[in-house]
């Protein structure tokens, strides 16, 4: 494991629990990342290739119930064994294993679709191939996926800090024409792409991105 990818897994070992008090509840307040992952497990259903679905990134599973009450059939995977833990302990009904979302533990074209919810942004532009690549060998021909990023120019920064556990890691906002041309050279088509401003205490505007498998 590289050192910006043992630094950002140390981290979120450190923040799970936290992770699991804030976030618990916070699709709740979010009416638009209800709004886009929803639409996700719409047209994923539509698409009639199953309901196995990934949550790559799944950090402490807060997406699970969602994805299941719209139809979907979610395992989560996530590179931190700490946010595995809470997702576990949190969620018992779904299953959880620790992987680098670079390295997926699906077979190929095995999945309905995937949902990468705020987890491709602590790639540096070299591995962001590889990981859409990665995507594109597990979601199945006419399948889709989904994710929601920090929006902006593309620029690092150094996340973490806020949680004030001592911990920090390389964060970028990412261009949404950016995360477009990687989907489509990996093989996928947009179908929506969307942004918000900053919303509470979120420091960024947002980004959403829906692709469908060719
Ligand atoms: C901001 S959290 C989001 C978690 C979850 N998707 C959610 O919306 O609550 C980002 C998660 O992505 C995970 N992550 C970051 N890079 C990853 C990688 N290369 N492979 C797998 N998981 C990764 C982190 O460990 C962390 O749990």
């Amino acid at each position: 494991m590289d050192a910006k990818t043992e630094e950002l897994r140390a981290a979120h070992d450190v923040l799970a629990e936290f992770y699991a008090d804030r976030l618990a509840d916070a699709l709740d307040h979010m009416p638009a990342d209800r709004a886009v992952l929803g639409l996700f497990c719409d047209l994923t259903l539509a698409a009639g290739l199953g309901t196995d679905v990934g949550d790559v990134g799944c950090g402490t599973g807060r997406l699970e119930p969602y994805l299941a009450a719209k139809g979907l059939s979610p395992r989560g995977i996530d590179l931190s064994p700490e946010m595995i833990r809470v997702a576990r302990r949190d969620h018992p009904g779904f299953g959880f294993d620790v992987a680098d979302l670079r390295a997926l533990p699906f077979e190929d074209a095995s999945l309905a679709g995937a949902a990468c919810w705020y987890s491709l942004m602590y790639l540096a532009p070299s591995s962001r191939p590889a990981a859409f690549s990665e995507l594109a060998r597990v979601v199945k021909p006419g399948g889709y996926l989904a994710t929601a990023f920090k929006a902006g120019d593309g620029q690092v920064r150094r996340g973490g800090r806020s949680a004030g556990l001592g911990v920090e890691f390389d964060v970028y906002w990412l261009s949404p024409d950016e995360m477009r041309c990687r989907a489509t050279d990996a093989g996928f088509a947009t179908v929506f792409w969307a942004g918000r401003p900053a919303e509470g205490k979120e420091g960024s505007p947002q980004g959403y991105l829906i692709a469908r498998r060719s």
